[in-house]
C-alpha cells in the first residue's frame, strides 16, 4: 500500500515538473521574438487556399516574416482544420490558438455589437462600409472584445451577400417562402430570413455542401468568392444577387498570447495586419469580378433582382429592434457620410 502510495506521489511529481516545463517554455516561446529567437503563432480559417482572404493572410504572415527579420512565424491552417468559426473564437479566448479569420456574424454570440453588420441593408455602398469600418464605429466594436480575450486587429472586405438556391432563383422575397436556407451562426441573420417569409438553418460553414447535396437545406447565402472557392455551385445552380447584407470579415488575436508578446512583435504583428488590409481590398474587387465571370462559365444561372423588394420585405426587421443599441448603431451607421 505503502509503495502503491509513493509511486503515485512519484507519477504526481514528474507530471507536474512536465507541466511547468511546458508552460514554462510556451512563454519563453511567446517572449523569445523579443531575444531574437523564433516565435510561432498559428492562424486558423474556415475557407479555402483558393480565397482570396486566405492570399491576404499568407501576405500578412509574409510581411510579419519580413518585419521580424524571421523570427516570428505566422502558420496558417485553411479549411476549418481547427474548427468552425465559433470554436476557433473559442480558442483564441482560452489562449489555445493565436490568430483566426472570422465573420462579424460569428463575433455576435462574443461581442454583440457586431451584430449590427448583420442587418439587411445597412450600407449605402462599398465607400460607406470602408468608411464606417475604419471610423469610430468598427474601431470601438473592434476594441469590444478585449474584455472578452479578443484582440482585434482589423477588418477584411467580405463584399456583400446573395441567394443561391437549388431548384429556382430568388427573385423576389417571396420566392423564399417555405424554403430553408442556411445562414451563419447569428440572430440577425436568422431573424432577416424568418422576416422574408423563409426557414433559417444555421450551419457551420464546412458542413454546407453535403447539407445542400442531402437536402437538409434548399439553399445558402454568401458573396461571390466564397460561393465558387467552397464549390457549393456544383449543387446550387441559382445565384440572386439581391445583396442583402454586407457582413465584414475580422481578424482577430488571442489576448492570453498578445499580452505576453513583446512590444515589438505586437508592433510588426499590427503593421502587417494593416497593410494586408490595402492588399485584401483591391484583391477582392477583382476576384468579385472573376468569381462571377467563372460562375457563368460553369453554368450558374446569375441573376440581378430588384433589391426594393426585399428592402421592403425586411424593414420590419428593423423596426422589430427599435429602442435596442443595435437599433441605435444602425441609426448611427446609416448617418455616416
Ligand atoms: C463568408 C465569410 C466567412 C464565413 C462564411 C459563412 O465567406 O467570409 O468568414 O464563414 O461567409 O457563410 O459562414
Amino acid at each position: 500500500m505503502k509503495r502503491q502510495c509513493l509511486s503515485f506521489l512519484f507519477v504526481g511529481v514528474v507530471l507536474g515538473a512536465l507541466l511547468t516545463t511546458a508552460a514554462f517554455v510556451g512563454i519563453l516561446r511567446a517572449r523569445s521574438a523579443h531575444e531574437g529567437a523564433s516565435l510561432v503563432l498559428k492562424l486558423a480559417h474556415v475557407q479555402d487556399r483558393s480565397h482570396p482572404v486566405h492570399a491576404a493572410m499568407v501576405f500578412m504572415a509574409q510581411r510579419v516574416a519580413g518585419l521580424s527579420s524571421g523570427t516570428v512565424e505566422i502558420q496558417i491552417f485553411p479549411n476549418g482544420q481547427l474548427g468552425s468559426e465559433s470554436e476557433c473564437i473559442e480558442q483564441i479566448q482560452r489562449g489555445a490558438l493565436a490568430i483566426t479569420k472570422t465573420s462579424a456574424a460569428a463575433m455576435e454570440g462574443f461581442v454583440p455589437g457586431m451584430a449590427v453588420f448583420s442587418l439587411p441593408y445597412l450600407f449605402r455602398d462599398n465607400e460607406h462600409y470602408w468608411q464606417v469600418l475604419s471610423g469610430p464605429i468598427g474601431r470601438d466594436l473592434l476594441k469590444a472584445g478585449e474584455s472578452v480575450g479578443i484582440h482585434g486587429l482589423c477588418y477584411y472586405d467580405a463584399g456583400s451577400r446573395s441567394f443561391y438556391t437549388i431548384a429556382k432563383p430568388v427573385l423576389d422575397p417571396s420566392d423564399l417562402r417555405g424554403l430553408k436556407i442556411r445562414v451563419m451562426q447569428s440572430r440577425i441573420a436568422m431573424d432577416m430570413i424568418t422576416t422574408m417569409g423563409g426557414a433559417p438553418t444555421p450551419i457551420p460553414f464546412g458542413e454546407i455542401y453535403t447539407a445542400l447535396q442531402q437536402g437538409m437545406v434548399d439553399g445558402a447565402e454568401n458573396n461571390p468568392p466564397s460561393f465558387l472557392a467552397s464549390r457549393h455551385y456544383e449543387v446550387a445552380k441559382y445565384f440572386s444577387l439581391d445583396e442583402h447584407s454586407r457582413v465584414p470579415d475580422v481578424v482577430i488575436f488571442s489576448r492570453a498570447i498578445w499580452t505576453r508578446l513583446s512590444p515589438q512583435a505586437q508592433a510588426w504583428i499590427s503593421q502587417a495586419a494593416e497593410e494586408s488590409v490595402a492588399f485584401q481590398r483591391q484583391l477582392w474587387q477583382e476576384k468579385t469580378q472573376e468569381a462571377l465571370d467563372t460562375l457563368a462559365k460553369t453554368g450558374v444561372t446569375i441573376a440581378r433582382p430588384q433589391t426594393a423588394g426585399f428592402t421592403l420585405a425586411t424593414a420590419p426587421l428593423l423596426e422589430s429592434l427599435e429602442g435596442t443599441p443595435i437599433a441605435t448603431m444602425a441609426k448611427r451607421i446609416k448617418a455616416t457620410k
